[in-house]
């Protein structure tokens, strides 16, 4: 599986506060069935201040320490931008972290951002922004809209994101109903209006927030078919990161 969406990297947002809990959580989705995770700390103006270039360095520093550790996973990075004015600037800027990363920059592969919108609302403007984004060539990825409170209390608020041709990221947690009762919910109607793209871990550590990826691929089997969970865990995040998947293997006859 791809999990496009981790707060792997060390001391940069509300994930790992130290390299050894970085590496625990790398091997913990080795362990999960993860072999390709995108780091994406928060980008938050006047909360956490990572931009493109400041993570780049950061994940350089993880990758060397990872290939010490022995630790079998391949990892990229990109950011959980905020919905924030400043984005614009950061465009401009050559700041922004797409999740296929410099390919995207050069233009060499889709220019996909992951894009968070405050808990408790879908904000006025948000769709108009988007928008805007992909004018410029920037398809947004909505992360984890079932845990938005907006999107809990009617639905039809993300609609108009998915006519502008927005995508949708469930958190892997929500699917298996361990967000609470509403985000699994509200998981579930976006999944059943076809509204997914990708489900991610959204994972920070080891406890409250640990990777269950398996867990939701499991579940979307059972409920949806395996070609929806391989579609949901591997095919669409790839496509999203600019990654090759091999073909599935036909079983045994
Ligand atoms: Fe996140």
């Amino acid at each position: 599986m791809i999990d496009l969406h981790c707060h792997l990297l060390p001391g940069l947002d509300d994930g790992p506060t130290s390299l050894e809990e970085s590496l625990a959580l790398a091997r913990a989705l080795v362990a999960d069935g993860v072999t390709h995770v995108v780091a994406t700390p928060h980008v938050y103006p006047g909360r956490y201040a990572n931009k493109r270039s400041s993570i780049a360095a950061e994940h350089a520093r993880f990758v060397q320490a990872l290939a010490v550790a022995k630790i079998p996973l391949a990892v990229s990075f990109a950011g959980e931008v905020r919905l924030d004015p400043e984005v614009l600037d950061w465009l401009a800027e050559g700041e922004l972290p797409f999740l296929a990363g410099e390919a995207a920059v050069a233009g060499k592969a889709h220019k996909a951002l992951l894009l968070e919108m405050p808990d408790g609302q879908v904000p006025l403007g948000a769709d108009r922004f988007c928008s805007m984004l992909l004018k410029q060539g920037i398809t947004p990825v909505i992360v984890h809209p079932e845990r938005n409170r907006g999107v809990m209390e009617k639905l039809e608020r993300i609609r108009p994101f998915i006519d502008l041709g927005c995508q949708i990221q469930l958190t892997a947690a929500s699917v298996i109903g361990e967000f609470g009762r509403n985000a699994h919910t509200t998981a579930l109607q976006l999944l059943e209006q076809g509204w997914v793209s990708v489900v991610a871990s959204d994972a920070h550590n080891l406890r409250g927030r640990a990777p269950r990826l398996q867990a939701a691929h499991a579940w979307l089997a059972e409920h949806y078919g395996p070609a929806a969970a391989r579609q949901l865990t591997l095919i669409g995040p790839a496509q999203l990161c600019g990654l090759t998947v091999p073909a599935a293997q036909s079983p045994p006859a």
